[in-house]
């Protein structure tokens, strides 16, 4: 059994909070993993009781999740929580918070302290949490969750990274990225590792390039706030696609603890070539959804989204081509993209191999030889899927791609979702899935010339129609017209 504890979570009436962090909450209740004492104690600016905190959460979890609660398992999850009111720029706040923590015999002094909100929040919530006491461990723990991204650019992650060292030591530090929690990319270790067959292949001499996309059908929707400013780049590439794509180039680390891991893992972001700033433009590419079509529904433009001003030039889509400079993978380039309001929800490692040394059937009917690609789809489908060629049954020496499925498609009943696995690893101490602050700074080191450029150039940004895979100037990214995007495991 996991040890007691209070979550005490900022930012609980937002959108993360609501879309993942509550329904992870009452499916780990469902699998009865919360010890009996455990408390939860939202924290915010909205005047409600405790009564009226649970009544939200009700409607929060009735609406939205996935999977269903039954009655009991959310009536249990009910008696768990807590609302404290307050604001988190006025420090009187922090006194009633400590006092409430502090008050209530039945609140586990063990404390998870969960930071969902904007970034420019988190050193001033963990000035003030310090000057009540909560960061110090005595007797008990205190950890703090830190949700990326983890400061604005390079030097922003520096400081908030030291101002957090202020408070809390490393061990108590869990910088979430909660791609690290998704089994598919979990996976990509053991399939590596785990399989011999693999491992000659695995670099510049059979590897032509490798892709990570990550694409999205939906747009903002109301979080302007947070994303606006921010932008594709730092959302979704300075984090979840560059763990991805250290987890595809790493080579086997010495053991599976969570140094050893994380030390392969910065030796890849250290070995990325740096993007000098006139090669910005070849190597990335950004732009920003116009109205479009949702399915069937026509939508408005990025600039038409509540919250977003109208010469916004904030990208939704961006681009990314990198290389990786060591033995194993100099001149291959990784090409990293996502979008949102784009045709389909997909998320995609698609690795392709080289074609084979010698043109053996040129002189056939074989036109072009199709390569050999491995698929590693991380959602929604989790599917691991190879393609090789075959001889068409037939006369005629003819190919035609064949598909190895190697993989679970339907995503089982009983699926665990990132953050359900990342909130148990928290409690208990592992920080394996989580980002240490080198590995952060590495991934801001990679992006930092493009945001530094993109900065400069605030005046224009492509657009593409919502609901298409994104405008074809993106293509220039590639070293040569034979490579393009994979969209999902059949095209
Ligand atoms: C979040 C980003 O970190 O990841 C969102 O802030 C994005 O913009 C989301 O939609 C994608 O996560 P998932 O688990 O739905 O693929």
């Amino acid at each position: 059994m996991l040890d007691p504890c209070t979550i005490l979570i900022f930012g609980s009436t937002g959108n993360l909070v609501s879309r993942k962090l509550l329904p992870a909450l009452g499916h780990i209740e469902a699998a009865a993993r919360l010890h009996p004492d455990t408390r939860i104690v939202g924290f915010g600016r909205r005047p409600w009781s405790d009564a009226q905190w649970r009544d939200q959460v009700r409607q929060t979890l009735s609406a939205g999740s996935a999977r269903a609660l039954d009655e009991a398992v959310l009536a249990r999850l009910l008696e768990r929580m807590y609302f404290v009111e307050g604001d988190i720029e006025e420090s009187g706040a922090y006194t009633r918070l400590a006092e409430r923590l502090r008050e209530a015999a039945f609140m586990p002094q063990n404390l998870m302290t969960y930071l969902a909100v904007a970034p420019r929040h988190y050193g001033g919530i963990v000035q003030q949490l310090a000057a009540q006491g909560l960061s110090a461990e005595d007797g008990h723990w205190s950890r703090l969750v830190v949700e990326k991204p983890f400061g604005f650019d390079l030097e922003s992650a520096g400081i908030l990274d030291r101002q957090i060292h202020r408070s809390y030591t490393e061990k108590q530090i869990f910088r979430i990225d909660h791609y690290l929690g998704k089994s598919t990319v979990q996976n990509i270790l053991v399939f590596r590792f785990a399989n011999l067959l693999l491992e000659p292949l695995w670099n510049r001499n059979y590897i032509d390039h490798v892709q990570i996309s990550h694409s999205e059908a939906g747009g903002i929707g109301e979080r302007a706030g947070f994303y606006d400013g921010v932008g594709a780049l730092r959302d979704m590439i300075q984090s979840h696609l560059l763990q991805m794509l250290t987890l595809v180039a790493m080579e086997p680390p010495a053991c599976l603890d969570a140094e050893a891991l994380r030390d392969e893992k910065v030796k890849v972001l250290r070995s990325i070539r740096p993007i000098p700033r006139e090669a910005v433009h070849a190597q990335a590419f950004r732009a920003q959804y116009g109205p479009g079509r949702a399915g069937e529904a026509p939508v408005g433009g990025y600039r038409d989204e509540p919250g977003v001003g109208h010469n916004s030039t904030t990208e939704t889509y961006a681009a990314l081509k990198l290389y990786v400079d060591n033995w194993r993978w100099r001149n291959v380039p990784f090409y990293l993209r996502t979008g949102k309001r784009l045709a389909r929800t997909n998320s995609l490692i698609a690795i392709r191999f080289k074609h084979p040394p010698q043109q053996l059937f040129q002189h056939t009917a074989i036109e072009q030889l199709e390569p050999n690609w491995l698929l590693l789809n991380i959602q929604p489908n989790e599917c691991m899927r190879f393609e090789i060629q075959v001889k068409q049954p037939g006369l005629e020496m003819r190919t035609q791609t064949e598909r190895l499925d190697a993989s679970r498609c339907i995503v089982p009943a009983e699926h665990i979702d990132a953050y359900e696995a990342l909130i148990l690893d928290v409690i208990e101490g592992d920080h394996t899935h989580f980002l240490r602050y080198d590995e952060v700074d590495w991934a801001w080191q990679v992006v930092d010339p493009v945001i530094k450029l993109w900065a400069t150039e605030r005046d224009y940004i492509h657009s593409y129609p919502a609901g298409s895979w994104g405008p074809p100037e993106a293509n220039r990214l590639f070293d040569r017209e034979d490579q393009d995007w994979r969209k999902g495991l059949d095209d």
